[in-house]
């Protein structure tokens, strides 16, 4: 599946199955947006780069035969399911290659000074400049709200700049009821393309530019 941005062809939406879109589709539909009162976040200090980095070591782990049961004990909040896939979801989208041959499939599971509090997983084609995804990101529901989301998407970031010097963007897909990670997003300089992925009809984000250089 083509998309464009800005009127500009840059390469291939990695293409969920229908059965996948379904189950999240007509979830998202039925599941509103919960603003839930924030707990206290950890203590943050400024960063050259612009982001804020967090007196705490957020990792991400490449997911292997050694840690994959870390995986299970992961879930969103009850009200979040439509926006994520269930982790094992992700994992097998990764071991078939659901996006096809020319992408990598990186599944990671987050580290956060050591615990597993969630996953994320990065699908990009190496061989352009723009096609490079945050494919899923979650933090486990017990661990929200103390700062480890925006640390995970900002070393998720920083992975993708590393392993893949040529990354000129990188792109993901935010529902339109979850206005939790679209601030995040927004915050760390996405913005909206303007286009929708073209299995969910949900807004397609991107971070590109110095907002993305600063993490090489
Ligand atoms: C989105 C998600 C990864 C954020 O993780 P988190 O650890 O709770 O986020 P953080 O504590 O780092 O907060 C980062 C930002 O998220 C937004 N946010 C997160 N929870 C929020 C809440 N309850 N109310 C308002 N804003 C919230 C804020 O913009 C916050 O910015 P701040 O640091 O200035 O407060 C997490 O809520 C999650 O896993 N959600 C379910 C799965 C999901 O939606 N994944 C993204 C798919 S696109």
């Amino acid at each position: 599946m083509r998309v464009w941005v800005a009127g500009r062809q840059i390469g291939h939406r990695p293409h969920l199955g229908s059965l996948e879109s379904e189950f999240l589709g007509a979830r998202a539909r039925r599941c509103p947006a919960i603003r839930a009162a924030r707990p206290l976040r950890m203590a943050a200090s400024g960063s050259s780069v612009g982001y804020n980095r967090l007196a705490m070591q957020i990792r991400l782990i490449p997911i292997d035969r050694s840690n994959y049961r870390a995986l299970w004990r992961l879930q969103v909040k009850p009200e979040q399911q439509s926006f994520v896939s269930p982790p094992a979801w992700s994992l097998v989208r990764c071991y078939v290659k659901a996006f096809g041959e020319a992408y990598e499939h990186l599944p990671h599971l987050i580290s956060a000074d050591g615990t597993i509090v969630g996953f994320s997983t990065i699908v990009c084609d190496p061989h352009g400049e723009q096609d490079y995804w945050i494919d899923d990101i979650m933090i486990d529901a017990t661990q929200q709200g103390r700062g480890y989301g925006r640390a995970a998407v900002v070393e998720t970031l920083r992975t993708i700049v590393k392993r893949y010097p040529r990354c000129r963007a990188v792109q993901l897909t935010c529902f339109r009821a979850n206005t939790n990670a679209a601030a995040l997003y927004l915050s760390l300089g996405f913005v909206k393309t303007g286009e929708n992925d073209p299995v969910f009809d949900e807004p397609i984000y991107l971070l590109r530019g110095s907002r993305l250089d600063e993490l090489r």
